[in-house]
C-alpha cells in the first residue's frame, strides 16, 4: 500500500501565527513524501528511509525519534496492538529538509495514512491532522500546527492556531517561484528568539503581529476575489516586518532582492527564516527568468508552482 503527502509553503503570517494571528499556506504538489508499507513475516517493524540514511528496527530507534514516535502514537492513540507479524515501512521524499516546505509533517501524514490503510482503519482528516501535530511538537517545540494542517488537507488554508482550519477559494490561479537558500532554517531557534524579543518589547511586537494579521487578511481577500497581483506589495510589506523581527538573513534578502530585480511582483522569506526558502510572485511568463535570477544569486534549488 502506497501513500503520499505534498510539501507546503507559507504565503503570509509566519511567526505571527504563533501568537494567534492568521497565516496563509498552500500545498506544493511538485514535491512529496511517499510511503510504501509491506507485510512482513519477521515479527519486526522495520523503517527504511534511505534519504536520511535510516534503516532500523522500531525498537532500536531513540525514544523521541519522529518516525518511531509517529508509529507508536498511531497504535497507542487508537488503542491498537502493534501488528504481531510486523511490517516494512519504506519512506522516500523529494521535499527539501529544513527548508520550510514541511518535509517532517509530510512524512508524518504519509506514514499515518499508510498505517491506517494497513490496519484497515479509516481516519478522518481531523484525526490525521491531530496525530501529525503531536509529531510536529517533537520537530519544532511549540509549532502553530500550520504545516500538518495544510499538508493533511492538501488545499490552501487560512489558519488560526486552535481554530478549525478554513480552506478557501482561489479566484484566479497565480504563479510562485520558490528559492531555497540551501541553509537549514533553524525554526525552533528563531521561534524562541522571537519570543525573547516579544517578552522584552511586547508592544512593538504586538503591533507588528497586528500589521501582519492585516496583511494576511487582505491577502486572503485578494486571492478569493481573483486579484492575486495585489499579493506582490503585501509580500514586500510582510518581508519588511520579518526583517524587523530579525528572522531574515543576508542570503534570504539577497534572493528576495534578486527576484524583485528580475521582475517579480513582490517577494518575501517563507517559514521560520534565517535560512530555508523565500517566495516570489511572478507573472507566469516571467517565472523562469526569476528562477534563473535566483539560481544566479545563490539559490540551491528553485521551484515554480501554480496556486489554484
Ligand atoms: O519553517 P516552517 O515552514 O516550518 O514554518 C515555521 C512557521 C512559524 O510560524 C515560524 C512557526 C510555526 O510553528 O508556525
Amino acid at each position: 500500500m502506497k501513500t503520499s503527502a505534498p510539501g507546503k509553503i507559507i504565503l503570509f503570517g509566519e511567526h505571527a501565527v504563533v501568537y494567534n494571528r492568521p497565516a496563509l499556506a498552500v500545498p506544493v504538489t511538485q514535491v512529496h513524501a511517499d510511503v510504501d508499507i509491506q507485510d512482513s513475516a519477521s515479527g519486526q517493524i522495520w523503517i527504511h528511509a534511505p534519504g536520511i540514511n535510516l534503516q532500523a528496527e522500531l525498537t532500536a530507534l531513540p525514544p523521541n525519534h519522529p518516525i518511531g514516535s509517529v508509529i507508536l502514537n498511531f497504535f497507542t492513540s487508537l488503542n491498537l496492538p502493534l501488528p504481531a507479524a510486523g511490517f516494512d515501512l519504506h519512506i522516500t521524499s523529494s521535499i527539501p529538509v529544513a527548508s520550510g516546505m514541511g518535509s517532517g509533517a509530510a512524512v508524518s501524514v504519509a506514514v499515518i495514512r499508510a498505517l491506517a490503510s494497513h490496519t484497515g482503519y479509516s481516519l478522518t482528516d481531523e484525526q490525521v491532522n491531530q496525530l501529525a501535530y503531536e509529531i510536529e511538537k517533537i520537530h519544532h517545540g511549540t509549532p502553530s500546527g500550520i504545516d500538518n494542517t495544510v499538508i493533511t488537507y492538501g488545499k490552501p488554508v487560512y489558519f488560526i492556531k486552535g481554530s478549525p482550519p478554513e480552506t478557501f477559494r482561489v479566484g484566479k490561479p497565480f504563479t510562485l517561484v520558490i528559492g531555497d537558500t540551501g541553509i537549514p532554517a533553524p525554526t525552533k531557534e528563531s521561534v524562541s528568539d522571537v519570543r525573547r524579543q516579544w517578552l522584552k518589547n511586547t508592544n512593538h511586537f504586538e503591533t507588528m503581529f497586528n500589521e501582519i494579521a492585516q496583511i494576511t487578511l487582505i491577502a486572503r481577500r485578494s486571492i478569493e476575489s481573483g486579484k492575486p497581483e495585489m499579493l506582490g506589495e503585501l509580500m514586500d510589506q510582510n518581508h519588511a516586518l520579518l526583517q524587523e523581527m530579525t528572522v531574515s538573513s543576508k542570503e534570504l534578502d539577497a534572493l528576495v532582492q534578486a527576484a524583485r530585480s528580475a521582475g517579480a511582483l513582490g517577494a518575501k522569506l517563507s517559514g521560520g527564516g534565517r535560512g530555508g526558502n523565500m517566495i516570489a510572485l511572478a507573472e507566469s511568463q516571467n517565472a523562469k527568468t526569476i528562477a534563473d535570477a535566483l539560481q544566479t544569486a545563490g539559490a540551491k534549488q528553485t521551484f515554480i508552482t501554480e496556486v489554484h
